[in-house]
């Protein structure tokens, strides 16, 4: 296909009525995959394309509150969702000395907002989303490398020289999304990219996820209750909060965040371009490892424990730019995700 620039994109209805558009999604990421869920049950044909010849199911949980868990309704996934998640009743927030200092209550949710929120395993939340995509609709080791878009359709190229088109691409391809930055070129040179949308991503937070293989009752006591067990520490004395929450598997997810001020962001910077995964989680371990915890129990924990636990190969650490971007599509190209939007719904609640 030739894409024709010059051709302007005009909403002809009983042209868009009789063709269901073909929708490119690049990244199969949490957010390619729920777009393609609901694409799929929509019947509107798309394609997904990530980059990676194999998917690592990294991170520890997310928390999907009462508002986002009816996806998963919408979906008619909300038992398996259910099935797979710990509900929580309440957030507790505390301090150093492991006392609580006041709790966020969501009891009686459901009948408000339609559902309830739980806290789930990463890789199983992904994992479930994936096995409601046909799995020819995935193709794996496609690394977009450029686009091209206009009055008569999309064109995308890969970087093993092979080439899809449609009529709507969707970038789904994270923090450091490639459609966003040819989207954003292009828009740059015509004059038409916000200056703030221009500056680089702001490196504001770093944070260090786990998850630990599944405990006794007798290492982490809380596990016994039903409810997750969800508990954010805030110190007064250091520029790191830190959480745990425990999850219908006996596992315990945990995560600290560290926040950078203009020193310590130059000190992360060298990690700005690295890959997440255990090797940089290691350093970022011994700086949290004497952080107090609360287990349920007498005995006295600290993230350490937790730490000793939690399989390294899933440890990961995660860097975060808070930034939302104001363009988010031209033409017939559209971002979603983190790729507009770092520190996405997610991540509001995310360990
Ligand atoms: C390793 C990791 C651990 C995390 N842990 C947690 C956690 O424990 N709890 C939590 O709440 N949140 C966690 N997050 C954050 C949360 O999961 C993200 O906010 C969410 O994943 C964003 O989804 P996304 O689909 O927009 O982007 P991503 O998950 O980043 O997915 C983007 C996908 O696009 C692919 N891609 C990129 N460029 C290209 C290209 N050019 N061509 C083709 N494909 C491409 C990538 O390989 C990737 O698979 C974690 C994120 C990561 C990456
Ligand atoms: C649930 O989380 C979403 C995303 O952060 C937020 O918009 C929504 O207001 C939250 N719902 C409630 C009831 O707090």
């Amino acid at each position: 296909m030739e894409i024709n620039p010059a051709v302007t994109f005009k909403h002809d209805r009983s042209i868009m009525y009789a063709k269901r558009p073909k929708v490119l999604i690049v990244g199969a990421g949490l957010a390619g995959l729920t777009l393609g869920m609901l694409l799929y049950k929509a019947g509107i044909p798309f394609e997904i394309y990530e980059r990676a010849a194999k998917v690592k199911p990294l991170g520890s949980a997310m928390y999907f509150n009462c508002t986002t868990a009816n996806l998963f309704k919408q979906c008619g996934i909300y038992e398996e969702f259910v099935a797979l998640g710990k509900y929580v009743s309440s957030i507790k927030m505390c301090n150093e000395n492991r006392e609580l200092e006041f709790s966020v209550d969501f009891e009686g949710h459901e009948e408000l907002y339609g559902a309830n929120g739980y806290i789930v395993s990463r890789p199983l939340i992904y994992d479930l989303i994936l096995r409601q995509i046909p799995e020819e609709h995935v193709h794996l080791g496609k690394k977009v490398l450029t686009m091209q878009q206009g009055g008569n359709g999309v064109l995308i190229r890969f970087s093993d020289g092979s080439e899809a088109e449609g009529d709507i691409l969707v970038g789904a391809d994270g923090a450091y999304s490639a459609v966003r930055q040819g989207m954003y070129e292009k828009l740059k040179k015509t004059n038409k990219l916000p200056a703030s949308d221009a500056l680089p991503l702001p490196f504001s937070t770093v944070r260090l996820v786990g998850q630990t293989h599944p405990l006794s009752a007798e290492e982490f006591p809380d596990l016994t209750i039903d409810k997750s067990q969800f508990r954010n520490f805030i110190a007064t004395d250091k520029m790191y909060t830190w959480s745990t929450s425990t999850t219908a598997q006996n596992t315990v997810c945990w995560g600290a965040i560290l926040f950078l001020d203009e020193e310590t962001s130059k000190d992360n910077d060298a990690f700005r371009n690295s890959e997440w995964g255990p090797e940089a989680a290691a350093a970022m371990c011994e700086q949290v490892k004497d952080f107090p915890i609360i287990s349920g129990g007498d005995k006295i924990l600290t993230l350490q424990d937790l730490i000793d636990r939690s399989p390294k190969e899933f440890l990961s650490k995660v860097m975060l730019e808070e930034k939302v971007f104001k363009t988010w599509f031209d033409c017939r190209t559209v971002l979603i995700g983190d790729g507009m939007l770092y520190l996405s719904i997610f991540f509001s609640h995310t360990l």
